[in-house]
């Protein structure tokens, strides 16, 4: 099946942002350690950063017609302000699972609002880098149950 990776704003800065938050990691570094995980397990698997939420919310329209069976995504601080991201999700009906690499909950009280986590199928947050590997983990065990 062909999975979908979505990360939103500053993650491309991975590696040297923040990295006591987010670890030193660079986002090359957890796209390619993705990609080969899913093909590995028989899938493919691409990804799209970006930092303006016009082209998130293109991308997730066009998961609707080019056979996305699952969307991975980050949408970073759109998490807790996007009510496009949000709808568009909901729009194109395509399973997906919420990532974070910190964990918004025990961070300030501005990012425990998600606008996303109840239409996800489940959330994967604060275990950095790993979160990404947990989520294609689960990505994958949804998948083998959704797919004859
Ligand atoms: C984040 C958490 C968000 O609150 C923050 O705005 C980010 C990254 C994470 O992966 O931990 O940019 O989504």
């Amino acid at each position: 099946a062909s999975i979908l990776v979505l990360h939103g704003p500053n993650l491309n800065l991975l590696g040297t942002r923040e990295p006591e938050v987010y670890g030193r990691t660079t986002l090359a570094q957890i796209d390619a350690d993705l990609c080969a995980t899913a093909r590995d397990a028989g899938h493919v698997l691409v990804s799209l950063q970006a930092n303006a939420e016009h082209v998130l919310v293109d991308r997730i329209q066009a998961a609707r017609d080019d056979g996305t069976a699952l969307i991975l995504i980050n949408p970073a601080a759109f998490t807790h302000t996007s009510v496009a991201i949000r709808d568009a999700l909901a729009a194109v009906a395509v399973p997906f699972i919420e990532v974070h690499l910190s964990n918004p909950h025990r961070r300030e009280p501005f990012r425990h609002t998600s606008y996303v986590s109840d239409l996800a199928i489940g959330v994967v947050c604060g275990f950095g880098a790993d979160s990404y590997r947990l989520a294609l983990d689960a990505a994958l065990g949804h998948l083998r149950h959704a797919l004859p």
